[in-house]
């Protein structure tokens, strides 16, 4: 069994396609609980995203620069191998609700497996923030619902500038 490093890294891993204030909530505890943090958005050609990785890490970039041991990357493969290559120890999820459980428990089961020396923590989404998510905050823009107060306001200004057909209620 290893002993406790000195500097405990983490890493907090996700699409933020984009930025959410749960995310950012995530992001500013865990810039109290860990040496360092490093935001990291996951490179997946497959998967269909509104802003590109640069964008998502630009905006991360916005908002976290406030945290002094926070920083922002990208990765591919497999997340506990770039882990392990940035010496973190740690991996950091968030859970919102009982329905995130199922899939978060398969993930940090088999990075577990696949290195055991890598933890993964999981905190539970401020309740302010629990019903929160990229995908839902994408749909209701889209739809002309307001999403002030969901997102940072750098992010809401980039929604409006790439979907500037979205429907707008307002007069
Ligand atoms: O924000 P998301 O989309 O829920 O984040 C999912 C993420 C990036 C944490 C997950 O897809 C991931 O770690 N992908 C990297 C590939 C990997 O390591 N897979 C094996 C463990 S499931």
């Amino acid at each position: 069994m290893s002993r406790k490093p000195a500097h405990v890294i983490a890493i907090y891993p996700g699409s933020f396609d984009p930025i959410t204030h749960g995310h950012l909530d995530l992001v500013e505890r865990g810039s109290r609980m860990f040496d360092r943090l490093i935001v990291s958005v996951l490179r997946n050609e497959a998967k269909q995203s509104l802003f590109s990785v640069e964008e998502r890490m630009e905006m991360l970039r916005e908002v976290v620069h406030v945290y002094p041991n926070v920083d922002v990357d990208s990765f591919d493969g497999l997340l506990v191998d770039y882990a392990s290559a940035h010496s973190a120890t740690v991996l950091l999820r968030g859970i919102r609700a009982i329905s995130d459980y199922e899939y978060e428990l398969q993930m940090a089961l088999m990075n577990r497996r696949l290195r055991p020396d890598i933890e993964t923590i999981f905190m539970m989404a401020n309740e302010a923030y629990s019903f929160i998510s990229s995908r839902m905050v994408k749909e209701v823009f889209g739809l002309g619902g307001s999403i002030s107060g969901l997102v940072p306001p750098s992010v809401e200004a980039r929604l409006h500038r790439r979907m500037p057909n979205h429907q707008s209620k307002e007069a």
